[in-house]
């Protein structure tokens, strides 16, 4: 075993995607909500690359914005930009890196449209390469309409990679292609680059043309062929990013099967990264049923015997173990975070917003918001009711359509509802304010002043009663 050679990670991403038909560049189009440049540079990362070097072009400065962010964030390479323009091939494009690489190291070039190729595929195809072969990557397809082919001699050994525009009829019937990402010695990729032509029926000039050059110098080329062709599908329309992230997701679904989570159906289970940045990341105990149609995005951990209905939508959230999240439910705790607690019963229809903090047993029914919170064990709040800033004590039943009043219009304040308290309905406490312990509210109550504990309140008005009182009647026209 001779010592590997540090590696140099070339990402072109300067190509337009003009049949994805939008205004975002199509590498910062999003596949399990992030960015497909974000997937390739965090294979980047897990493989310890030293440097990443993004080829950039069309919406440069966004796309070189986002890729600083990824790198400053997991910051395990050095990041550089080569600019190309205009685009004038792959070949063209790697040109542009050159400057950026060192001679000692290995390059392996990647395309930021193609998000799931897998770190092991691409540490394989480093160790193919070596300190002094050029390996490509290649997939057979049943359709290779559109790709380089991978072009033998008698004996089996790779001799050029033919574009599908300049293929005879007998090259395109070779269904061997080449998936557009190659990793090679920097000091042998050099040279050949210096001499592409375009001289071919794109007029571009070809990265793939530096196979030939390598056959003709008797450096070995080597094909490292794999069966899973998702690793190197690529993005160029809407279609084609659907059916990845499908793939995508019905992957996530089974590993999670294979751990004993039970999906009602793994074709309609997502999990994805948090708008916020979150990645995302599924931790499932024991027995834990997911029924259709949810959505996870970022962090989330479901406890042992905790069941999610039908179309929920959970995100950087922790669900404690046995707990029930009936349908429809929305829980969103983004940078502060959301949980629930064992046993406690959700939804369906609930809101639980940042902060969230319910205690073991607590019931949120139908139509009630929560939002930096904290709901001690046994505290209900069933219908239609909103509580922000509060702090609720155990076994406070919270009535339906109460609100806590915590913003002032400037600020916030906190409500304090003590254990035992019993809230009628349609109550508002305008905070800052403190029930006592084992009050009661009457329903329809503004309460504006805090209460002792064991209280009543009531602060409404009056109840007036007319007896036998005569309703107006429509006067004649005059
Ligand atoms: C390329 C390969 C082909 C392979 C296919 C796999 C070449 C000549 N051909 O073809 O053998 O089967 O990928 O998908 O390499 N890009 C730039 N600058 C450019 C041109 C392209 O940055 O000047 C970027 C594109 O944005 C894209 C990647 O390079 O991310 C591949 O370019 P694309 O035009 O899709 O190459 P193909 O013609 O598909
Ligand atoms: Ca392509």
């Amino acid at each position: 075993m001779t010592a590997s050679l540090p590696l140099e990670i070339v990402i072109m991403a300067a190509g337009k995607g003009t049949r994805m038909k939008s205004r975002t560049p199509k590498v910062l189009q999003k596949l399990a909500g992030r960015p497909l440049l974000g997937h390739v540079l965090a294979v980047a990362g897990q493989l310890q690359a030293r440097t990443a070097v993004v080829i950039t072009g069309h919406g440069a400065p966004e796309v070189e914005a986002f890729s600083a962010c990824v790198a400053s964030l997991c910051g395990q390479f050095d990041l550089k930009f080569a600019r190309q323009e205009p685009q004038l091939g792959t070949g063209h494009a790697v040109q542009q890196a050159l400057p950026a690489l060192s001679d000692e190291g290995v390059v392996v070039v990647l395309s930021g449209d193609v998000p799931l190729t897998q770190a092991a595929t691409l540490q394989a195809l480093v160790d193919a390469a070596g300190h002094d072969r050029l390996a490509l990557l290649t997939v057979r397809l049943p359709d290779p309409t559109g790709y380089g082919r991978i072009v033998r001699d008698a004996q089996g050994g790779v001799q050029r990679i033919v574009e599908h525009k300049d293929a005879s009829a007998g090259e395109r019937a070779i269904d061997e292609v080449y998936s557009g990402i190659m990793a090679v010695p920097a000091r042998l990729l050099r040279p050949w680059l210096g001499q592409l032509t375009n001289d071919n029926a794109q007029g571009e000039y070809y990265l793939t043309d530096v196979v030939a050059m390598a056959v003709a110098q008797g450096v070995p080329v080597v094909a490292h062929c794999i069966a899973d062709a998702v690793q190197v599908a690529g993005v160029n329309s809407p279609q084609q990013l659907a059916e990845l992230e499908r793939a995508h997701q019905l992957r996530q679904a089974q590993a999670l099967m294979e751990q004993g989570v039970r999906l009602a159906d793994p074709a309609r289970f997502d999990l994805r990264d948090h708008a916020n940045g979150t990645p995302a990341r599924l931790v499932c105990g024991q027995d834990v049923d997911i029924d259709l149609g949810c959505i996870f995005t970022g962090q989330v951990e479901i406890g042992a015997g905790a069941r999610i209905g039908a179309y929920c939508h959970i995100s950087n959230a922790v669900i404690a173990a046995d707990a029930v999240i009936h349908p429809f439910t929305h829980i969103d705790g983004e940078a502060l975070g959301a949980s629930v607690g064992e046993g406690a019963l959700i939804g369906p229809f609930a809101r639980l917003r940042p902060g969230a903090q319910l205690g073991t047993e607590v019931h949120i029914g139908n139509f009630v918001e929560v939002k930096n919170s904290t709901l001690a064990a046994g505290a209900k709040a069933n219908h239609l009711a909103y509580l922000g800033d509060a702090t609720v004590g155990e076994r406070v039943n919270y009535g339906a359509g109460s609100i806590t009043a915590n913003y002032d219009g400037a600020n916030k304040h906190r409500t304090v509802i003590e254990a035992d308290a019993h809230i009628g309905s349609n109550c508002v406490l305008v905070a800052p304010v403190t029930i006592g312990a084992g009050g009661t509210v009457g329903g329809g109550s503004t309460i504006t002043k805090s209460t002792p504990a064991g209280a009543l309140s009531v602060a409404r008005g009056k109840q007036l009663t007319k007896e036998n009182w005569a309703r107006p009647t429509k006067q004649p026209a005059a």
